[in-house]
């Protein structure tokens, strides 16, 4: 497809605006400014529209990001608030999958997949949440028994948990928890429940997928077979 017409073709702009963008250097392919209106886009092209990938229409998108603090996970914010979306460099609108609160940061998937996405978010869907919390105070073995074993989070008691003490200095405690369910503010209320407020929380996994060095506020394009896995797993 032509340049001018991909870019038209994914909702940034009319064909003859497109060439504009193009003469004024504002259109990479692969990296480099396109020179060439006529330059006819191929299959693993990356595009860029002053610096953000663009896809043609009705292509499925998937990212993972890494969620910073202060940010919401919604695509609408009354109190304008910044938005997860908005970290997403990319002309298709994409949508977070599940919530993070907005002080936690870590693991989250964006997609304009929807059907994926409700398959992901349904509550009979138990994939692994890894989460690296740093709680106030110091958290002692036989907490630690109570957390794995369930706690009361308010009117429910949480499933089976695992959790790892990692260090402490004098005031708070690093520990990881995986849980398999996804309550509002479940991790945050299972360690009130045990008397220690959680200071900072990141998810670090979710299912077969991690974090790894991800920087904060970054993110990557999830990779065929890391896509093909999530639909597998939701089968
Ligand atoms: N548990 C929480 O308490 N908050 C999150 O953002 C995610 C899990």
């Amino acid at each position: 497809m032509r340049i001018n017409q991909y870019i038209a073709s994914a909702g940034v702009t009319s064909r003859r605006k497109a060439d504009e963008l193009i003469a004024e250097g504002r259109v990479k392919v692969n990296g480099a400014v396109l020179t060439s209106p006529g330059y006819h886009v191929e299959e693993g092209d990356i595009v860029e529209v002053d610096g953000a990938r663009i896809e043609p229409a009705g292509k499925k998108v998937y990212y993972l990001l890494n969620k910073p603090a202060g940010y919401v996970t919604s695509t609408a914010d009354k109190e304008g608030r910044p938005l997860v979306t908005e970290l997403v460099p990319d002309s298709v609108r994409v949508f977070p999958v599940g919530r993070l609160d907005y002080n936690t940061t870590g693991l989250l998937i964006m997609t304009n997949d929807g059907e994926l996405a409700n398959a992901l978010m349904h509550p009979s869907k138990e994939f692994d949440k890894k989460y690296l919390v740093r709680a106030q105070g110091i958290v002692t073995r036989d907490e630690v028994k109570r957390l794995e074993a369930g706690v009361d989070i308010g009117g429910f008691v949480t499933s089976p948990a695992e959790v790892h003490l990692a260090k402490h200095d004098r005031n708070s405690t690093l520990a990881e928890i995986i849980i398999h369910e996804g309550k509002n503010r479940q991790v945050r209320r299972m360690f009130e429940a045990i008397g220690h407020p959680v200071l900072e929380l990141c998810r670090t996994g979710l299912g077969d997928l991690t974090i790894g060095k991800l920087a904060i506020g970054q993110c990557r394009k999830l990779s065929p077979a890391e896509v093909e896995n999530l639909r597998r797993a939701v089968k």
